[in-house]
């Protein structure tokens, strides 16, 4: 058994376009009028009979639309690519197809289109539930708008996430308390909620530098909103169950759980990552980031790859604990050591008799006391 196995094989589809740059995000997207879809389904299509080919015989666990807004991809492009993908994969009994969605200017025809496309999970970018808070982020949406998406989502789907950012300027504890408890109460059975993080390059990251982004919650309010989320989702059955992430039992994204649980994922269009065992050897893949560069490199070149490094040992050990410790589950010690070539031992005691760690059934993972310091425990544990 190759070790990807555990963790199963998915495809990442990258749809790089938005309607407007969000002031805060640092995901490769772009603003455009010039967008040839017939190009876009020629390229993906020919970069799915690609990868196809390295990748035969294996059962597909998820296909994820990411962006950028892929519910601006019209429902035929969805159509054609998962027709391909079907015809190139035996596809597994459950396989999620997930399709991430902007609630701006949504109409029920277009969710339905999808639907019938066969994707069978939504994940929306909600962000808040307060009408000055999506201005400052530079949402598109009103409150009214979200809420209506949604409800028009859930027409369609029966999974559905969205997301939403919190530890936002001027927000106070009090108010994401009952900001959350509102969300859960619209909830179905998964939430990604993410603590706002300024990112360099963004317009954000900018002002943020010029001492001109007021109102952020300091540290310990952080702090105080990521514990208050864990404690009002625990109590309305949604517990973490990654760093950002909660849902029902049953409910994980399956795709994100195969970067997680380290399995192999193709990464399709513009600046997307791939993680491929060819021949028993496991290799980093990436694509250029730019739309038209990424475009023109498949229709001259016959692929969209940029780079394709093969990982070596104990690259791959670092990233299945960077990875898997953000999971709840944790990691599968024996995997750890497998891919140390020996036995995996945890030098650092205090971890464990601090209660930052835990050992439980041949698992090591971070306890919810120790998840706020992921990072620094990572820094002691990985080789
Ligand atoms: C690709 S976007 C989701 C879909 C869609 N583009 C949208 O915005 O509605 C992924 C998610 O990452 C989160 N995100 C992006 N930048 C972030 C940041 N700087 N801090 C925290 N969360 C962020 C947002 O919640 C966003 O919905
Ligand atoms: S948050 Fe979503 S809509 Fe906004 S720029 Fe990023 S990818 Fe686009």
């Amino acid at each position: 058994m190759e070790d990807w196995q555990n963790g199963g094989f998915g495809l990442y589809i990258h749809w790089p376009f938005c309607k407007a740059k969000c002031p805060y995000c640092d995901f490769n997207s772009h603003v455009s009028n010039t967008i040839n879809e017939a190009d876009w389904q020629t390229a993906y299509l020919s970069e799915i009979d690609r990868i196809s080919t390295l990748t035969q015989g294996r059962l597909l666990n998820s296909v994820f639309f990411g962006g950028g807004t892929p519910s601006l991809m019209s429902p035929e492009l969805i159509a054609a690519i998962l027709e391909r993908i079907r015809s190139r994969w035996t596809l597994a009994n459950n396989c999620e197809i997930t399709l991430e969605a902007n609630p701006t200017s949504v109409e029920a025809g277009r969710f339905r289109g999808y639907r019938d496309a066969g994707v069978n999970r939504l994940s929306m970018g909600i962000q808040s539930l307060r009408e000055n808070d999506l201005k400052a982020l530079g949402r598109l949406h009103t409150v009214k708008d979200a809420r209506k998406a949604f409800d028009i989502a859930r027409d369609s789907f029966d999974r559905i996430s969205f997301d939403l950012i919190y530890a936002r300027q001027q927000q106070t504890l009090d108010d994401w308390k009952i900001e959350l408890k509102e969300a859960l109460d619209m909830a179905v059975d998964h939430l990604s909620l993410y603590q706002l993080t300024i990112e360099d390059g963004t317009a954000f990251g900018d002002r943020y530098s010029r001492g001109k982004l007021r109102g952020l919650p300091t540290e310990d309010t952080a702090t105080d909103m990521y514990f208050a989320t864990q404690e009002i989702c625990d109590a309305a059955g949604m517990s973490a169950y990654e760093v950002s992430n909660h849902a029902q039992k049953g409910s994980e994204s399956r795709h994100n759980e195969i970067y997680w649980r380290y399995g192999d994922y193709a990464g399709i269009g513009p600046g997307a990552h791939g993680r491929l065992t060819i021949d028993g050897q496991r290799h980093a893949t990436d694509t250029p980031l730019s739309p038209a560069l990424w475009l023109e490199k498949v229709r001259k070149t016959g692929s969209g790859e940029g780079s394709c490094t093969s990982l070596p040992a104990d690259e791959q050990l670092t990233e299945f604990l960077l990875m898997g410790l953000r999971l709840s589950e944790g990691i599968d010690l024996e995997r750890a050591s497998a891919l140390q070539g020996h036995p995996f031992i945890i030098q650092n005691k205090y971890l464990s008799e601090d209660g930052l760690i835990a050992t439980e059934n041949g698992r090591l993972l971070v306890t919810p006391k120790g998840r706020p310091l992921l990072n620094a425990i990572l820094r002691e544990l990985i080789p």
